[in-house]
């Protein structure tokens, strides 16, 4: 492992030791059950939101979001996104059969520019699928406008910004759903894992038969399973598949971890906000760009775009950063411009990476390195030596 890596000890030996007690009880249940429902309802409560379906990843969450989408918009239509995100996000997309329009960043936040968004919207536009990057939040009063006049979806990425906030509110309780990633390195983890919110009780039946084969006895309305029985006489109902579902269940185990990682999220999130503080004062603000906008931040890891496009000054900061064991990666969210991508390239003819300058800025001289609860001053003030050593 890397001296400063992107990650250190986000699974304690106090979370290994909460498993291995949960595994002493003699009759233990392992597949989804009530630590499952037990975590879904303590993450609801954390976040602020009715619902929290837990599944085994964010790029689940992404793609049983888009797929619920298609359930109400079954001919399809156009979503917003950034292309600067995840490459989940634009594949949940396409595999919905959903046309991906993208709008690019700010460098203020790292998320969609709200002043591009008028010009991208269509009488097909059916959702604006919003990344919140790198714990910044990426919400403005000017895209809530436009969801609530334009009637279209809100969908809110938060894998990388748990408990960010837009006017003293946590972020992923403003979309008609939002998704979490609990993987490794994100504020809370469950190993693998993530999580689909809403405050919409039909969404929620839906998104429950979507995690689980399509099946209508997950579905949590009493009324609305009932519903589907009445309908369906021929069929057995414990078996009446009602949308083309997937598994994408988690285990009792993850959920046991999420519990006990829940009881440290909030200390957590202040210990990565006070590091990235530091990290940006002691930023050179002529080299590297330092004007993001903090407030409601939950940092996830620490930013560093250069102003100028200097591909010597990049080379030297990557040869030295690998020199002192710093783990970094290029391109930021998701790797960069997701234009870039063979995956988009091929399913999108002549769209050019180059109309979305500030994603493709950040793409050759953008990075992220890592922020933890355990990184110390010392070492941030080295990682600042590190990185300014031209
Ligand atoms: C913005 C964003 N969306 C989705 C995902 C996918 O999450 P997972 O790795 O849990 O599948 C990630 C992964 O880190 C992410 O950063």
């Amino acid at each position: 492992m890397k001296n400063y890596p992107l990650m250190k000890n986000n699974i304690t030996n106090d979370d290994l030791s909460t498993i291995i007690n949960f595994l002493k009880d003699d009759n233990v249940r392992l597949t989804q059950g009530e630590k499952v429902k037990a975590f879904e309802i303590a993450w609801s409560k954390w976040l602020g939101v009715k619902h929290s379906i837990f599944v085994n990843s964010g790029s689940s969450a992404n793609l049983i979001s888009i797929s619920l989408l298609k359930h109400y918009f079954p001919e399809g239509g156009e979503i917003i996104v950034p292309p600067l995100t995840w490459s989940s996000d634009v594949f949940s997309i396409i595999r919905n059969g959903f046309t991906p329009v993208f709008a690019d960043v700010s460098l203020k936040n790292l998320a969609i520019n709200s002043s591009l968004l008028e010009e991208k919207i269509t009488k097909n536009t059916k959702c604006i699928f919003l990344t919140h990057a790198q714990g910044y939040n990426g919400l403005t009063n000017k895209i809530l406008e436009i969801v609530k006049d334009r009637n279209i979806w809100l969908i809110e990425d938060v894998c990388e910004s748990h408990g960010a906030k837009f006017n003293d509110k946590k972020l992923g309780t403003f979309g008609h759903l939002s998704n979490f990633s609990f993987y490794y390195a994100h504020h809370l983890s469950t190993i693998e894992g993530g999580m689909i919110c809403t405050n919409n009780d039909e969404y929620n039946d839906l998104l429950r038969a979507y995690r689980s084969h399509g099946l209508v006895r997950e579905m949590q309305s009493e009324k609305t399973r009932n519903k589907w029985i009445e309908n369906n006489e021929q069929l057995n109902p414990e078996f009446i598949f009602a949308v083309a579902g997937y598994n994408m269940r988690s285990t009792e185990l993850n959920a046991v971890i999420g519990l006990n990682q829940l009881l440290r999220l909030d200390k957590n999130i202040n210990l990565r906000n006070k590091n990235n503080n530091k990290f940006l004062s002691g930023l050179d603000g002529d080299i590297f760009y330092t004007d993001f906008d903090l407030n409601g931040q939950s940092n996830y890891a620490f930013n560093l775009i250069f102003v100028n496009k200097d591909k010597n000054k990049r080379d030297t900061l990557e040869k030295n950063m690998n020199s002192a064991n710093i783990e970094f990666r290029r391109g930021s969210a998701g790797g960069g411009n997701q234009i870039r991508q063979p995956y988009v390239k091929k399913l999108i003819d002549n769209i050019n990476p180059e109309n979305y300058p500030i994603c493709d800025h950040i793409h050759f001289y953008g990075y992220y390195i890592g922020n933890y609860p355990d990184l110390d001053e010392k070492s941030i003030d080295y990682i600042l030596n590190v990185i300014h050593d031209f």
